[in-house]
């Protein structure tokens, strides 16, 4: 299946790769890996931008213990000299989590890796995904596909910088790329420089004349060839990410692989989170969306406290009675009535007296 798989011309784009690799091995002496594989690579909540903020994962925690959870991606130079306490300030529950970097800058980007891991981040992830507009005028993102080496350099100084793991989430090919051809040259490159673990999201990002979001549902998702990477080399930690809709699918997918990440569908239908630590790491109880929503409440109430207005933790969480009686006045409670400022918790209890009554329970 392999040799169908990768063509001779990856293999001896491989092997060109592969000499500059012992090149720099030579000049830099010996490769530091990251780590050996985390047992939460299992299962990951993808980053993503205005979704993922602290408040989300304050609530994916609650439903999963063991999973990761990814911050949105934050701009390298914008933790250098942003806001750092907005930008980067997590809640201590919210562990294991792991800060997305975006940026192309070696020094920057140490930089940022170094300030990140002070915050207490548990493992950093360099951003080769994203098709954006404006990731692309900075030069980074899914663009960076196109430049092994520098992705080289960039992984090899935040790793040099900081103690904790650093990873790569990248797609599987751009614009005119066979990704078949040339995916397993970027891998091998990458991980003959030292990076263990590799989050591939399955599918190709076409930077001109696809929109960020026809980005992550056109081009079309090749399974098989992550798959193949893993085949290709057992020793990484290969992370499957795109298109996974439930956590049954998930699991199917999984088989040989080190782990499976969810973006949308998590972020959706968060009640799903709460099967996780059962389906993916042997745990025996399931956190159902009642619990959550209890568990939830008094972190709500600490945040009014702090001036946090209650649709900033509200909107994370329309989705997660799906199915239930009383759903839709849940949403529509918590997705209309919260936007003013000044509402409360009582907004919240609402939402929850909402499904009780379609139930009939408590009236
Ligand atoms: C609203 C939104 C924002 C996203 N932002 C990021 C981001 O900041 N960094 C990133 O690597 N991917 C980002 N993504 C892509 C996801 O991480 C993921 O790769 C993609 O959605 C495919 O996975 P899925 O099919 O499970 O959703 C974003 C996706 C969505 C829907």
């Amino acid at each position: 299946m392999l040799s169908g798989i990768f063509g001779l011309r990856s293999r001896l784009v491989a092997k060109s790769l592969r000499s500059f690799a012992k090149i720099i091995k030579t000049c830099y002496g010996t490769r530091r890996m990251n780590t050996k594989a985390q047992t939460y690579h299992r299962f990951s909540v993808a980053p993503m931008m205005e979704w993922t903020d602290r408040h989300c994962r304050v609530l994916h925690r609650i439903f999963t213990k063991k999973s990761l959870l990814y911050t949105e991606m934050v701009v390298s130079k914008a933790i250098i000299r942003g806001l750092r306490g907005k930008l980067l300030g997590f809640n201590q529950q919210e562990h294991p989590v792991c800060l997305q970097i975006g940026g192309s800058e070696p020094d920057e980007l140490a930089q940022a890796a170094k300030i990140a891991q002070e915050y207490g981040y548990d493992e950093l992830n360099l951003n080769v995904g994203c098709p954006s507009k404006r990731v692309r005028s900075g030069a980074f993102g899914a663009c960076l596909m196109l430049e092994p080496e520098l992705v080289g350099d960039c992984l090899q100084a935040m790793r040099e910088a900081v103690t904790i793991p650093v990873t790569i989430k990248h797609r599987i090919g751009v614009d005119g790329q066979n990704p078949r051809e040339t995916l397993l040259p970027f891998v091998e490159y990458l991980a003959g420089r030292g990076t263990d673990t590799f989050i591939i999201h399955a599918r190709k990002a076409i930077l001109k004349g696809l929109t960020p979001k026809e980005n992550r549902d056109i081009p079309p998702l090749d399974y098989p060839l992550v798959h193949a990477i893993k085949a290709e080399f057992p020793h990484l930690n290969i992370i499957l990410n795109g298109g996974i809709h439930s956590l049954e699918q998930g699991r199917r997918e999984m088989r040989d692989l080190d782990g499976i990440m969810l973006g949308r569908a998590a972020y959706r239908y968060p009640d799903i989170l709460g099967q996780v630590d059962n389906m993916f790491f042997g745990d025996s109880h399931i956190v159902t969306p009642f619990e959550a929503f209890a568990a939830y409440r008094p972190y709500v109430v600490e945040q009014l406290a702090k001036k946090v207005p209650l649709h900033a933790m509200t909107k994370h969480m329309l989705g997660m009675f799906k199915g239930h009686k009383g759903a839709s006045a849940f949403r529509r409670i918590l997705g209309e009535q919260t936007v003013p400022r000044e509402t409360g918790i009582e907004v919240y209890d609402r939402a929850m007296e909402a499904i009780e009554a379609e139930m009939g329970v408590g009236v």
